[in-house]
């Protein structure tokens, strides 16, 4: 249960920081409480599968199967319920996300939104691929990101196998 938590943090991490041109947060509690709501709105809306999403993280896939589509839309979709995407162009809107980030008084979420600014803008792709283009460029950049990777593939070698392929 705790690594499909960590996972789902990560999958978050894509659009933590992307928020909503309606809704206005007051501080990081509520921003996250939010993002959190979004999310398992989403994941129940996109039926993803954490098991399926978290072979995202390996190499050895291949990430351009139909089985991943929905898990590259994770992100967007609660960044496109949030602000931080435009819901018909699907553009990420860094305006927003800046807006929200200033929210953060974490030092390491804000360290994260930073490193997101820094290497991740991203103008040219659109809804769910620039979700996965984002994850990978967070993935690249963010030793946060490797960290829960590397605790999650570990938890997941550690897992005893429950015979044959898990759900
Ligand atoms: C966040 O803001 C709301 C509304 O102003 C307030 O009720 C809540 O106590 C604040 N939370 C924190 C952690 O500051
Ligand atoms: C955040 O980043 C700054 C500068 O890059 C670094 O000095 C600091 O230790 C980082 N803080 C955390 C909590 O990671």
């Amino acid at each position: 249960m705790f690594t499909k938590i960590l996972l789902i943090c990560l999958l978050a991490a894509i659009s933590v920081i992307t928020v909503n041109a309606e809704k206005k947060y007051n501080n990081q509690s509520e921003l996250i409480d939010d993002m959190l709501d979004n999310m398992f709105t989403c994941m129940h809306e996109l039926d993803v599968k954490p098991d399926v999403c978290g072979e995202l993280l390996l190499k050895d896939k291949d990430h351009s199967d139909k089985k991943y589509d929905n898990c590259k839309c994770l992100g967007p979709c609660v960044a496109k319920r949030m602000g931080t995407m435009n819901k018909d162009t699907g553009k990420w809107n860094w305006a927003r996300f800046k807006e929200l980030a200033e929210l953060m008084e974490n030092n390491l979420l804000r360290n994260e939104t930073n490193l997101m600014q820094t290497h991740c803008m991203d103008e040219v792709n659109t809804h769910c691929t620039a979700g996965y283009v984002f994850m990978k460029c967070v993935l690249q950049n963010s030793p946060m990101a490797q960290d829960m990777v590397k605790n999650y593939l570990s938890a997941r070698e550690n897992t005893p196998d429950e015979g044959g392929d898990a759900k």
